[in-house]
């Protein structure tokens, strides 16, 4: 988009939530004791030190008495004597924190230094808000135990579907301006780290203070020179970056290559029944344990996209994945499997089951159920198709029932208007997250249920940072990394409370009445953006150049299997089991005949289960056509409303920010109107029908 130009290599980074002045000034006049007697030091606690000292610049004491905050971890012994409650598969690192109106110092305690960590900055950034001077006695314990960011960063500097820049973890050719990694030869031909070693221990600061605790370091498209990240002397500096991240209490994974041992060693097969395939492994594993100990393990995809896998051997996604986690059982390491396969080669024309991408996640993993090893996570994408605005849950959910699982979330706005739009995506996460699984469990909470490790289970996102100054390209989007924390940590967060926080976090000098203007136009973001692209959980109306605006029919003919099927009657796809590919089939009988109806299909899901005349009568009355054009037009209304909001807040919002901002928006504002013309034109044409309203469109 024109005018929208990121920065390949920022001098300069935004403080984001964490405004050093504030957090500085909450803290200037408290004396800090920290005692971890009770777990022993470790990086952690003494990262939780150079947080209060070198980072805030408070004091630190080592007499409990003389202090205003305590924090302190507890033995087992404490917890059941005071009476307190940490629970669920992840109680070990939640925190109790302890505010007395006066007189009395703060108390914040946890099980372990990583839950005081937490704590600490929970603290720092008002949970519980402190302002309202009432006694504050709260404990808290994360929903999700892995909370985790996959970066699609790649060794040449670029970041698949990144939108604020370069990666911050590897830098293209001559972009990069830090030497601080001086221990590996000057950057020659092989060295691809940025090595701006206080860029990562920020990135690291913000993913701790949302309460995330792992991270994937590369895409998991493995390319180039990041096929190598797992040997010397790229593990070195993988080494050093997982240095800082574990200090900050997360795990580091690496994405590798399935095809590893013949790209680097040029064995002739990577069949995982081969004892010498499996023999590579075993060896490549220990070397990076001896290099990382604390390291997580791998991420894979294979078998998707023209990435290699089992298939090719004849083997199943299990012998792959287990292959991999029996290297890595020995070091407590784990191996994610990415559930993302689908045939990528689909025949426009077949309109049979085998041909429904939806299946397809279902088709290569269900009867896979209890095969995986118990130190191996199945990690599937939380809709069937592809982060689309509007999806309902990826039936495998349902259908694993003794398998670790994670459920998978895209921050970075690939779908969602590339950090340009304004899209804060929480209401479609906590939407998906909160789908009916079974008797008493959502999505979200039967995760743990059916997992042979309660532990490994969790969320993980696709990140959305880069060098840009901001972080994230649009500085609104910084909200969406923010959001997504607290919603692996509570999974049924209210929508408005974070997005609130956030803007008071982030907008310290704007009045209350401005805070909740901006965290307005947050909220409701979401839907807007839904409104005027493709239509009813249709999907795939996008630009195929990128996936930045409309393209209606740029998907319709091609081999991804992403079709809308619109034509001179009606519109969307017959997944249903007595018409169509039968995918509805594939939920829970009460689900599936549900879905079978279109009268009892919710409208967000309507075209993405149903195909269906343009003069299909709605719920409310409308016909399909009609509430397709009215959308369109009110969510490209809805978009002048929101540049509105944003500049009755300019006089109180500095000036990089509310430009970036509004420059932002503009470009919002003509995609908005764009889609709008596109789609409505489109389906004009087809039909013939016009708008009831009589509004302008195009022929
Ligand atoms: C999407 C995305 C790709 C990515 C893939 C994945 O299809 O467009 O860039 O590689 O998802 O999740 O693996």
């Amino acid at each position: 988009v024109e005018g929208i130009d990121m920065a390949i290599a920022g001098e300069d980074a935004d403080e984001m939530w964490l405004r050093h002045s504030v957090m500085a000034d909450r803290t200037k006049h408290q004396t800090f004791c920290v005692n971890v007697d009770a777990t022993g030091e470790d990086a952690v606690s003494l990262r939780l030190r150079s947080e209060i000292v070198q980072w805030l610049g408070a004091s630190l004491v080592s007499d409990p008495s003389r202090a205003t905050v305590i924090l302190r971890t507890l033995t087992d012994h404490d917890i059941a004597g005071r009476g307190l409650t940490f629970d669920g598969a992840a109680a070990n690192e939640g925190w109790h924190i302890h505010i007395p109106t006066s007189g009395q110092p703060v108390i914040i305690e946890s099980p372990s230094t990583r839950g005081l960590l937490y704590g600490f900055y929970a603290w720092l950034e008002g949970t519980p808000n402190a302002a309202e001077e009432k006694t504050v006695d709260v404990t808290s314990c994360p929903d999700q135990p892995i909370r985790m960011l996959d970066q699609w960063d790649q060794a040449n500097g670029s970041v698949e579907r990144g939108y604020a820049g370069e990666s911050i973890f590897f830098g293209r050719w001559g972009s990069n301006v830090h030497s601080e990694f001086v221990s590996f030869p000057q950057r020659g031909e092989y060295d691809v780290f940025r090595g701006d070693v206080d860029r990562l221990v920020a990135y690291t600061r913000y993913c701790a203070s949302i309460g995330l605790n792992a991270i994937c370091l590369n895409n998991v498209n493995v390319r180039g020179y990041a096929i190598r990240f797992i040997q010397d002397p790229w593990l070195t500096r993988i080494a050093q970056i997982a240095h800082i991240f574990e200090s900050f209490g997360l795990k580091v994974f690496l994405s590798v290559n399935f095809a590893a041992p013949r790209i680097l060693s040029g064995l002739s097969t990577v069949d995982p029944c081969d004892p010498a395939v499996q023999q590579w492994w075993n060896e490549m594993v220990d070397h990076i344990y001896e290099r990382i100990p604390g390291f997580g393990g791998f991420v894979v995809k294979a078998d998707s996209e023209g990435e290699p896998g089992p298939y090719q051997y004849g083997r199943t996604h299990t012998d792959g994945a287990n292959m991999f986690a029996h290297a890595l059982a020995p070091h407590g390491g784990i191996v994610i499997w990415r559930a993302f396969v689908y045939n990528s080669h689909t025949d426009w024309r077949d309109r049979t089951a085998q041909a429904d991408r939806a299946r397809a996640a279902w088709e290569n993993f269900h009867d896979l159920d209890g095969q995986f090893a118990s130190n191996a996570i199945l990690q599937v994408k939380f809709g069937p198709i592809d982060f689309q605005t509007s999806e309902p849950l990826n039936p495998l959910f349902f259908a694993m029932k003794h398998t670790n699982v994670i459920m998978e979330f895209e921050i970075t706005a690939e779908y969602l208007g590339h950090q340009i739009d304004l899209n804060f995506p929480l209401p479609q996460w906590e939407h998906m997250a909160s789908w009916p699984v079974e008797e008493g469990a959502d999505a979200a909470r039967a995760l743990s249920r059916h997992a042979l490790n309660p532990r490994l289970t969790g969320f993980a996102a696709v990140a959305n940072v880069g060098m840009d100054w901001s972080w994230t390209g649009n500085p609104l989007a910084q909200a969406n990394f923010f959001g997504y924390g607290l919603f692996c940590w509570n999974n049924h967060v209210p929508v408005s409370r974070v997005s609130l926080q956030w803007a008071q976090l982030t907008f310290p000098d704007c009045d209350d009445e401005h805070q909740h203007t901006i965290a307005h136009m947050l909220d409701q973001s979401n839907e807007i953006y839904a409104q005027y692209t493709a239509p009813l959980g249709v999907g795939f109306m996008v630009n195929r150049d990128g996936h930045y605006g409309p393209g209606p029919d740029d998907y319709e003919f091609s081999r991804w299997g992403t079709y809308h099927f619109a034509d001179r009657d009606g519109i969307g796809v017959d997944r249903t089991q007595k018409t169509g590919t039968g995918y509805a089939g594939l939920y829970p009988e009460d689900q599936a005949r549900q879905f079978e109806d279109p009268a009892t299909t919710p409208d967000d899901v309507l075209l993405f289960f149903h195909h269906l005349p343009y003069s299909w009568q709605m719920k409310d009355g409308r016909t399909l056509l009609q509430r397709i054009y009215d959308d369109h037009f009110d969510g490209a209304a809805r978009v002048d409303d929101v540049i509105r909001d944003w500049k009755s807040c300019a006089s109180q919002i500095d000036e990089r920010r509310r430009e970036e901002v509004s420059r932002r928006l503009t470009a919002q504002q003509a995609d908005a109107r764009e889609w709008r013309d596109e789609i409505c034109t489109f389906l004009y044409r087809f039909s013939g029908i016009a708008d009831e309203h009589g509004r302008k469109i195009s022929d």
